[in-house]
């Protein structure tokens, strides 16, 4: 008789992991924020929970790293919670635009000129600025606390390194984002909107971590440690959605063939993916391919899919 799933996740994980770890050397790690190009280039690692709070994991899990894009996801979700789908897909589209996740080569060819998505810069700073909230400190701070819940760490914080680090030298996310405040997109002063979005991009996380905030994504919103319903599942619905269409950039459609999963890579080499009902999966491996996605975790999660049978599709 097989053994059940998990006990096979067990045993082949880390043979998966040095495998795929050999890609590393074909990528590089992101430079544009130049706290990032102190990231290890070698490194892979993967932490899987369960429902029932089993988990298993391989290669490098003690290394912290910052969100970057996978924030998005969550930010999206507060957005929506704080201000209903109305009110925010007013503001940002649901299309994805098949260009690098920084262009701001659409916003000025369709009307009304507001971002494609929300899980591109453009988009992602929009919705920073419909985070509920007297002044940015306010913001950013739910904007952590909601990250803190659904990782059930209270520890997490930002990696003020890297936010400075981002922040002094963001030049295309500023230009778009006075674009966007050009085009009645952005509310309130366009620094305070940056300054939420680089906090949230900066804060820092374990594969653990993500892997508990993905198994909350799996399971429609509820904590299926808890029981606990931490999103209503419409946003969870909402945000899954773009995940599959947009989550891996201009890669998602590749993505969504070889692997088939709902997932959310950030330039740091993270990637928060799920396999609905069942689990959690965060990884990290720094090294990026053209797309700006981790070309080692790419890897990997092709395997344990194309292994598992895991395609949704
Ligand atoms: O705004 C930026 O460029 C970064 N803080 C986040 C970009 C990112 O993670 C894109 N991911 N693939």
């Amino acid at each position: 008789m097989s053994l059940p799933e998990m006990e096979r996740i067990e045993a082949l994980l880390p043979q998966w992991v040095e495998e795929s770890r050999q890609q590393c050397s074909y990528g590089k790690v992101a430079s544009y924020i130049p706290e990032l190009s102190k990231s290890p280039i070698g490194a892979l690692g993967i932490h899987l929970i369960n429902s029932k709070g089993y988990s298993v994991s391989a290669g490098d899990t003690k290394l912290s790293f910052t969100m970057q894009s996978i924030s998005k996801v969550f930010t999206l979700i507060l957005a929506l919670m704080d201000n209903g789908e109305e009110a925010v897909f007013d503001k940002v589209g649901m299309e994805p635009t098949g260009d690098n996740f920084n262009s701001m080569l659409k916003l000025e060819l369709v009307q009304p000129g507001i971002p494609f998505n929300p899980l591109i810069n453009a988009g992602a700073i929009a919705i920073s600025s419909l985070i509920a909230g007297k002044d940015p400190k306010e913001k950013s701070g739910r904007v952590l606390e909601f990250m803190r819940l659904l990782s059930n760490n209270q520890a997490l914080d930002y990696d003020l390194d890297v936010y400075r680090s981002e922040s002094a030298t963001a030049n295309l996310n500023r230009s778009m984002a006075y674009f966007l405040k050009d085009n009645g997109v952005l509310q309130g002063e366009v620094e305070d909107v940056l300054d939420v979005y680089f906090r949230h991009c900066s804060i820092r996380i374990t594969c653990a971590e993500l892997a508990q905030m993905a198994l909350v994504l799996a399971h429609n919103g509820i904590n299926p440690l808890t029981g606990e319903e931490l999103i209503p599942r419409r946003y969870v619905q909402i945000a899954k959605t773009f995940m599959t269409t947009c989550g891996m950039y201009n890669a998602s459609g590749e993505f969504a063939i070889q692997v088939g999963l709902p997932a959310k890579s950030g330039v740091s080499g993270g990637i928060l993916t799920l396999v609905p009902g069942r689990y959690g999966i965060g990884l990290i491996g720094p090294s990026l391919n053209r797309k700006g996605n981790s070309i080692a975790g790419v890897a990997l999660l092709e395997t344990l899919s194309q292994e598992f049978d895991w395609s949704l599709f």
